[in-house]
């Protein structure tokens, strides 16, 4: 089973505030992308990584990952519109020999390794699809956005932060993405489910946290602090 890890890279990441599109802003001086795609290719099943760059900035893209050492083959394609098109585009360009793909956002800079090996051993192991999931802390509730009320308080107990990598056979992923047409998901394990298909879960990492907002930056350059004091690159 040939494994390809597919990254979308190409949103502008406008929480984070004005500037440089997000997958290539620094943390730990190094880019978000870099260090994502370091760690999937380090990983023990990955044999491809496929980046979906921001659609102008390819060129660009290329030349930072040439400048950084990747220990793996490394493709670039021009991302979209959406998350969900950089994939679809990203899985659009895979070798046929490719048979079972992870989905990681370049936004997660400091996926452990372990996390990525555990969501590819499910694949391996039979899965058609599988998402890391953590407890969440909060209280979640449904609310009408429009008239600002809560609609409803679902029991915290059965409720999970997904994270990524999520990995897929080659051919749900593309199965789901085909369906899904014009229709919205906000990760590629949801139009998975809307066929019908189960998705399987793993133990998510605290770490595998995505660079959202400002606060995100400060958390991930504190750990990366942290990761370079302990000798870890
Ligand atoms: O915007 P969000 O934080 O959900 O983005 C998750 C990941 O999807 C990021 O790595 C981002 O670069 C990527 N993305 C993309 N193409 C888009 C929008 C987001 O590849 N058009």
């Amino acid at each position: 089973m040939r494994t390809a890890a597919v990254v979308p890279a190409a949103g502008r990441g406008e929480r984070l505030g004005p500037g440089t599109p997000k997958a290539l802003r620094e943390v730990g001086g190094v880019p978000m992308l870099v260090h994502a795609v370091r760690t999937l290719a380090r990983a023990r099943f990955v044999d491809v990584v496929v980046v979906a760059a921001p659609p102008g900035e390819v060129a660009a893209v290329a030349a930072l990952l040439a400048d950084h050492e990747v220990p793996a083959e490394v493709r670039i394609v021009a991302g979209g519109a959406s998350r969900q098109e950089s994939v679809l585009l990203a899985v659009a360009s895979l070798p046929p020999d490719v048979t079972a793909v992870l989905v990681h956002d370049a936004a997660r800079p400091l996926v452990p390794v372990e996390l990525v090996d555990a969501v590819a051993t499910a694949v391996r192991e039979g899965a058609e699809a599988v998402v890391p999931a953590l407890p969440v802390a909060d209280t979640v509730k449904v609310v009408d956005p429009d008239a600002g009320f809560v609609v409803a308080t679902p029991d915290r107990a059965t409720l999970r932060a997904i994270q990524t990598p999520q990995g897929f056979r080659r051919e749900v992923l593309e199965a789901a993405h085909a369906a899904a047409g014009a229709a919205v998901a906000t990760d590629d394990a949801g139009l998975v489910e809307a066929l019908g298909i189960k998705v399987s879960v793993v133990p998510g990492s605290e770490e595998a946290f995505k660079v959202t907002r400002p606060i995100d930056l400060m958390l991930a350059e504190a750990l990366f602090a942290r990761r370079y004091a302990d000798g870890v690159r």
